[in-house]
């Protein structure tokens, strides 16, 4: 086994309180012969302390010199400009990149010759793949952490009780979108003892909410909208305002509404119309967790944003929710970072064979070029000048 060093970075996104290697995670990475760098206080904020990574057999360094010693850099955002600068031609950035939204740091990470990749393109039904799948881990965590804030606003209990002063009726949620945060939202919301509902616009949905124990939302303009790779196709103008209308009727007669649904490369979809959050109770609460710069689920939201309507409904628009449960997010991070190079470094040292569907999907610059085919096709003009430099 060819030895690599590690190196991970304290992430700088405001807000972050996430890092993208653990400490169990360096003892892995040393258990399986490589050198562990983490810059100092990196796991800080996700209760992980430096003297945890250095008991993991890890190394705790100043920022630049991670960047200078490690041959392989792992982080969870895009790195700043100014990070950018610290990487040297041959070095190795694993993190969710997010190329396609940002084909402008593609282009200057080929330009210093950087080995980028991204985790956004796991190919994520690959069998093989489930173990690197960061979508899928942080996703997880984000359903998970919507069903407690929107418990934590909710001014009702969320389960029945029976109590000497009289019998409270549980609350009754319904989450749209039933992926990976939805399917989280609803077993969570399911173990605080709400009476829950799923809807989706993929049949498959209908399986997976049922094995939750939940019920099925049946609208009274059902759609079948399944697209390429497990995902949902965006909805015709026809079928989505045929579902917000249909929605909206039924929105009305829930306490908290959880809202998932995104559709790959679009804008999230409006699924609760302005009219559907005039139509719900005083005290309902409605968490978007699509809710971004693009727009998200619920009209009106904006990310890390909570606002209330003239009716009483809290609208909160979530932002980056794993980063509020920054250990078990980390953590996850950290297992499919080292499931990652465990595929990536053989014997060998690290491979990247373009023929293996993971390597394929997820690296995105190599040795001078955007290799990754939907970001060269962003990024082309530039790097056909460059890429015979
Ligand atoms: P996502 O984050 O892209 O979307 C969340 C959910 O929103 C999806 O279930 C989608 O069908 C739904 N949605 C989109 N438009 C909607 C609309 N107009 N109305 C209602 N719902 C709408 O999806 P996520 O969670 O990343 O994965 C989606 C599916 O892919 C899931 O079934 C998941 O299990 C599957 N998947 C399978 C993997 C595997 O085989 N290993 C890995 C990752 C995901």
């Amino acid at each position: 086994m060819t030895e690599h060093t590690v190196g991970a970075v304290a992430e700088t996104a405001p807000g972050e309180r996430r890092v993208a290697l653990s400490p169990d995670g360096a003892a892995r990475l040393r258990a399986a012969g490589h050198q562990v760098i983490v810059e100092t206080g990196a796991g800080n904020a996700a209760w992980f302390t430096d003297s945890d990574y250095t008991e993991a057999g890890a190394r705790a360094l100043a920022r630049d010199e991670v960047y200078a010693q490690a041959d392989i850099i792992v982080c969870i955002h895009p790195p700043a400009a100014d990070a950018v600068g610290l990487l040297r031609p041959g070095q190795v950035l694993i993190g969710l990149l997010a190329p396609v939204l940002n084909p402008d740091l593609a282009r200057s990470l080929a330009q210093a010759k950087v080995t980028a990749i991204s985790l956004d393109g796991l190919p994520r039904t690959l069998s093989a793949a489930q173990s690197m799948d960061v979508l899928s881990s942080q996703a997880n965590v984000a359903g998970y952490k919507a069903a407690l804030v929107a418990a934590d606003t909710y001014g009702g209990y969320l389960p029945m009780f029976m109590t000497a002063a009289g019998t409270t009726r549980p609350a009754q949620v319904l989450v749209i979108g039933a992926g990976v945060a939805g399917l989280q939202a609803i077993s969570t919301t399911r173990r605080l003892g709400a009476v829950v509902t799923g809807y989706d616009v993929r049949d498959a949905a209908r399986a997976d909410v049922a094995s939750t124990g939940a019920n099925f939302l049946d609208i009274a303009a059902p759609v079948s909208a399944a697209g390429d790779g497990g995902y949902a196709r965006a909805l015709t103008e026809d079928e989505r305002d045929a579902q917000q209308l249909a929605l909206a009727a039924a929105i009305a007669g829930f306490d908290i509404v959880i809202t998932t649904a995104q559709v790959p490369g679009r804008a999230a979809p409006v699924l609760v119309s302005a009219a559907a959050l005039g139509a719900m109770r005083p005290g309902s609460v409605v968490v978007d967790l699509a809710a971004n710069e693009f727009g998200g689920n619920v009209e009106g939201a904006l990310p890390e944003t909570t606002m209330i309507t003239d009716n009483g409904v809290t609208v909160i628009g979530a932002g980056n929710l794993p980063s509020g449960v920054p250990k078990a997010a980390s953590t996850a991070y950290s297992r499919n970072i080292v499931a990652l190079l465990t595929h990536l470094v053989g014997d060998d040292g690290l491979t990247l064979d373009p023929t293996d569907p993971i390597t394929a999907g997820v690296l995105i610059t190599h040795d001078g070029n955007v290799i990754h085919p939907a970001v060269r096709a962003l990024v082309e003009p530039p790097t056909a000048e460059g890429a015979g430099a």
